[in-house]
């Protein structure tokens, strides 16, 4: 096998990591890829251990034993901040912004180096107009929806490989939901998007592959047109709701 080629086309690789916070042990063996270019998707009922995966890629919580494999180099172990600073991006669930200070300070001290937000504003705007609209306010001052996009934002001020972004949808407004896969989408064509996503119809849309986490395990990956065609996994690992959904779309489809 070729190895270099590869690891070219694979960004991110966990391989069978543990993590524990106190005494508790969180993770369980964890293990995913992610390609270069793609949107990948951690789909996971509520408590699975979906934003643990993520801060134990960035080091945030870091594991206990396993590998994480960034473009070749191994990081595990290594500080949030390195890691950060190879180009891993990090969205945190809940809108992590600082809601005294104004949209363009966010996003001003989101900078890695002297310029990154000047270099990446257009960008920002294009896929955010709200938010230069709104760059003066204050961030207590934006919608549930717009601060979403702040949070987004933040993490596109940097040159970021990899964006693991925790659940954005979360809250949102259908019409928002709409322009944050849109921008989610824009996003992957210039980056490679690691997702945490529980709106399994946004998930679907957006993300070519998949990784499915439960109890503190990684339990099946693969491509998401098969996912969306195998009502018995997403029924046994996603729940009985997104079953009876997806039974109305399919019924829906036949008609
Ligand atoms: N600081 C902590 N101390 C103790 N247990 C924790 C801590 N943080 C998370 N956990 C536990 O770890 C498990 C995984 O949590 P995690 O936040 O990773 O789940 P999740 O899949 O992101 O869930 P959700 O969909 O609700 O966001 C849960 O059982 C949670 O209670
Ligand atoms: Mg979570």
């Amino acid at each position: 096998m070729n190895k270099g080629h590869h690891s070219e086309q694979i960004i991110l690789s966990v391989e069978n990591i543990h993590t524990f916070i106190g005494q508790f042990h969180i993770l369980e063996g964890v293990s995913l890829e992610v390609p270069r270019g793609s949107i990948t998707v951690m789909l996971g009922r509520n408590g699975a251990g979906k934003t643990t995966t993520l801060k134990s890629i960035l080091g945030l919580t870091p594991p206990s034993s396993g590998k994480i494999i960034f473009e070749d180099a191994e990081i595990q172990g290594k500080h949030a901040f390195n890691n950060a600073n190879l180009g891993i991006g990090y969205v945190p669930e809940h809108r992590a912004i600082f809601r005294s200070l104004s949209v363009m300070e966010n996003l001003k001290l989101a900078e890695r180096k002297r310029g990154d937000f000047d270099r990446h504003a257009k960008f920002i705007f294009d896929l955010f107009p709200d938010l230069e609209r709104l760059y003066k306010l204050p961030g207590n001052h934006l919608s549930g929806g717009q601060q979403q996009m702040l949070a987004v934002a933040r993490a596109l001020v940097p040159d970021n490989k990899l964006l693991l972004i925790d659940e954005p949808s979360e809250g949102l407004a259908p019409i928002l939901i709409e322009q944050m896969m849109e921008a989610i989408r824009k996003l992957s064509t210039t980056s490679t998007v690691l997702l945490v996503e529980q709106n399994f119809i946004m998930a679907s849309q957006l993300a070519e592959r998949f990784i499915i986490i439960d109890d503190g395990k990684s339990v099946q990956r693969g491509l998401m047109k098969d996912l969306v065609q195998d009502e018995d996994m997403i029924h046994e690992y996603l729940g009985a709701s997104i079953h009876a959904r997806k039974t109305e779309v399919s019924h829906a489809a036949k008609k």
